[in-house]
């Protein structure tokens, strides 16, 4: 069964949507199959986000998810990793279409940084890698 890595970023945590999210996951048919509250340290967000390193949002990037908790879970069922980001929605907030995660709940709020609640792994390889990174335990 396929798995895929989702984080509430600390913008969805901060605005008491974390229920509300992970009830779209499972409304859609994707299983539950881990999940915790989690204060990221540096060096974890430096590991998932590594692909990113040297771009201009990298550094505002990382701060934000620096800000405060974040929820991680690891969601099973089949194409979940696409299914994912279709209802995650794409990852501009203000323009995500109506109906997505991102597009419900999420907008430009002005800063450095897109905060846009969530994070989907984008592969089977990404979602291998960054659950290790995540549930090491
Ligand atoms: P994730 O599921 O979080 O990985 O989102 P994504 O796959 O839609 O985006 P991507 O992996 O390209 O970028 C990771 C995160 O960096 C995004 O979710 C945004 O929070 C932020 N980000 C990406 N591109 C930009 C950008 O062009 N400008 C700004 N300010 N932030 C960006
Ligand atoms: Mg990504």
């Amino acid at each position: 069964i396929e798995r895929t890595l989702v984080l509430i970023k600390p913008d969805g945590v901060a605005r008491n949507l974390s229920g509300a999210i992970l009830g779209r996951i499972e409304a859609k048919g994707y299983t539950l199959a881990e999940l915790k509250k989690v204060d990221a340290s540096r060096e974890l967000l430096e590991q998932h986000y590594e692909e990113h390193v040297g771009k201009p949002f990298y550094e505002p990037l990382v701060e934000f998810m620096l800000s405060g908790p974040v929820v991680a879970a690891i969601f099973e069922g089949h194409r979940v990793i696409e299914g994912f980001r279709s209802l995650a929605g794409t990852t501009d907030p203000t323009t995500a279409a109506p109906g997505t995660i991102r597009g419900d709940f999420g907008r430009d709020w002005g800063l450095k940084v897109q905060q846009n609640l969530v994070h989907g792994s984008d592969s089977v390889d990404s979602a291998e890698r960054e659950i290790k990174i995540w549930f090491q335990d």
